[in-house]
């Protein structure tokens, strides 16, 4: 990435952007950007949006890269894969022939959150020359477009307007406390302790998913495979199904961008009408998601269709969806607020009081500075500047003391987990990009 020195916006905080601009410049790998090098060899779907808009600051080209070098491993069926194996490595576990999909390069064999369009308006409405830049966004509108179909009719076949989600880690958040329940139903078939390779670069046990959690992912890819990834038999047959509140958000969120995008780019039409059909569907099934007793919007298991006992950091992502009525906007506030009572460092991915809550544990506790930038932007959404100021400082204070970590704990500010971290470093550049902190053109993500 030759021109990321160069336009590099003013920070207030330069010496932190700077070594923020170094991990994505050494994460680097010419069309796209490693998570983290040892930990996460590969090029990872939900990563590289956020990733792109952080280069875009300074070398749009090289974002749009990112971008396109991503959708060009979307398969037919519209699904673009959570990992791109684009060279072989063995440092981690699984690799492309546990999906047994092949494809050149290599993919996995599922999805994640569909954030992608969230991130491309925001490229574009900061785009130094908009008109060049939505022709050339052009052909990445009509692959969005049919990834956003796939969710809603692939992963919803019932129309019901609640996407389904096949194995834990298309929510993104990997081991959370919401799996363990539709997880428990899952067998072990399988002993992965062996094969796992993130013990070796995360030396701390308690920093990682246990070998029970690896086992039922194992038998969840293995369950894949033997259907040859159908979409519709992984659906009606898969011993795993949930709806993710995360997912859902982002979704609804993606779409509302989607379509704003293909407006801009004059193809208001016969595509931002389905698109809008969706968004009005799946908005219209969020109450299902809403525990009334608690006041939070929680994981459906779609099997045993109940919703899950925990609560986590994605039950403030409706929010960011623009899809929480005022009175659940009260409620989530006060869980917020109680979370923060209790921890020091914003925002914990389980709520402190949920039984499962492990302040050290990957998905299960510690703060991701990411997963803060999105739930500060649906606080600021609702104008409740003051939490979303909250998360940004809590994210400052993390990543000033420990540099650009994977996450970070929540009570003590302890840096965890991976090393050298696009995304962290991404989340960073973009939310200190302007001296209000937000985008520069008042977009926000
Ligand atoms: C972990 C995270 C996932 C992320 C990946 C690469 O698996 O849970 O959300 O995309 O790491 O950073």
């Amino acid at each position: 990435m030759t021109t990321l020195n160069k336009n590099m916006p003013t920070y207030r905080d330069a010496e932190l952007a700077k070594a923020a601009w170094d991990v994505l410049k050494a994460n680097d790998r010419g069309r796209y950007t490693l998570p983290s090098p040892k930990l996460f060899p590969f090029q990872w779907n939900w990563d590289s949006p956020l990733v792109a808009m952080a280069i875009s600051l300074v070398d749009e080209d090289r974002a749009f890269q990112e971008i396109e070098i991503l959708l060009e491993s979307q398969w037919a069926s519209g699904m673009v894969p959570h990992i791109i194996y684009h060279v072989p490595s063995d440092g981690y576990f699984p690799g492309p022939e546990v999906w047994g999909c092949g494809g050149v390069p290599p993919t996995s064999a599922i999805s994640q959150p569909p954030i992608l369009a969230t991130c491309l308006l925001y490229i574009i409405e900061n785009s130094k020359d908009q008109a060049e830049a939505l022709r050339r966004a052009d052909p990445i509108l009509t692959k969005l477009t049919n990834w956003h179909r796939w969710w809603h009719t692939q992963r919803d076949p019932e129309g019901s307007g609640l996407v389904s989600i096949i194995h834990p880690w298309e929510s993104g958040r990997d081991n959370s406390v919401d799996w363990d329940s539709p997880l428990s139903a899952v067998e072990m078939k399988y002993d992965a302790s062996s094969l796992r390779k993130d013990r070796h670069h995360v030396q701390d046990d308690a920093e990682r998913p246990t070998d029970d959690f690896y086992n039922r992912i194992l038998t969840l890819i293995k369950f894949g495979k033997s259907v040859g990834w159908d979409d519709l038999k992984m659906i009606t047959e898969s011993p795993f199904r949930v709806c993710d509140v995360g997912v859902q958000s982002i979704l609804i969120r993606a779409d509302e961008d989607l379509s704003t995008l293909l407006k801009l780019a004059g193809r208001e039409g016969r595509e931002t009408e389905e698109i809008d059909s969706w968004m009005t569907r799946s908005k219209a099934a969020m109450g299902r998601l809403w525990h009334a007793k608690s006041g939070s919007f929680r994981a459906l298991d779609l099997i045993k269709n109940e919703l899950v006992p925990s609560v986590s950091a994605a039950t403030f992502l409706p929010m960011y969806a623009g899809c929480a009525t005022d009175a659940q906007v009260k409620c989530l506030s006060k869980v917020f607020e109680k979370a923060m009572s209790e921890c020091k460092f914003s925002v914990p991915q389980t709520m402190p009081d949920t039984p499962g809550f492990d302040p050290k544990n990957y998905s299960r506790g510690p703060s991701w500075p990411f997963f803060n930038r999105i739930v500060a932007d649906g606080f600021k959404r609702y104008g409740l500047t003051n939490l979303s100021d909250r998360l940004r400082e809590d994210t400052h204070a993390m990543i000033s003391a420990q540099g650009f970590r994977e996450y970070y704990h929540p009570s003590t500010g302890e840096g965890l987990g991976g090393e050298q971290f696009a995304w962290t470093a991404a989340a960073w550049l973009i939310w200190a990009g302007t001296p209000a902190g937000g985008a520069t053109t008042g977009v926000s993500i």
